[in-house]
């Protein structure tokens, strides 16, 4: 399916969208060049799943981690860019992540191809020259 968002005004809506589209699926693989919206889309999604405030932490981090409410289950927001060695994704101990059943969005999962679970969720985020995104899943 296809979801058109033409400005940053529609985010929220598009994000509803796409958590009505999710389904039982945990792991969504969110691909795209480097500015085409990936971050600011689940931030949003996480937003519409009831977390507070989406902060970032102003160090760079691997995975950021969300609670839509206290008790909550974590969602988990990866961002594999500055990946240098799978190594380096292992030590993180991603299969605690990936197979844990929690809720993950992964930014650049190009570079751990071979280690995103086979049932994951492919998404493509593309800018248009009219700057709007256009998202495939
Ligand atoms: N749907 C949208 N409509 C308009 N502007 C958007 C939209 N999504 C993102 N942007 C803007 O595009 C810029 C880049 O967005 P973002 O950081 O989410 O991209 P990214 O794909 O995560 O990039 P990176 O690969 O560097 O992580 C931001 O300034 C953001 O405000
Ligand atoms: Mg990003």
């Amino acid at each position: 399916m296809e979801i058109q968002i033409a400005s940053l005004h529609e985010i929220r809506a598009a994000a509803r969208t796409f958590i009505a589209a999710m389904g039982d699926h945990t792991v969504f693989a969110f691909y795209g060049k480097m500015g085409a919206g990936k971050t600011t889309f689940i931030q949003a999604v996480c937003q519409e799943l009831g977390v507070p405030e989406v902060i970032t932490s102003p160090t760079f981090a691997i995975v950021n981690e969300y609670r839509a409410e206290p008790g909550a289950e974590l969602i988990y927001h990866f961002d594999f860019y500055r990946i240098n060695k799978l190594e380096e994704v292992y030590d993180l101990g991603y299969e605690d992540y990936f197979f844990s059943g929690a809720l993950c969005f992964v930014e650049w999962p190009e570079l751990i191809e071979e280690l995103l679970p086979g049932d994951a969720v492919k998404v493509t985020i593309r800018q248009e020259s009219d700057h709007s995104r256009t998202l495939t899943l």
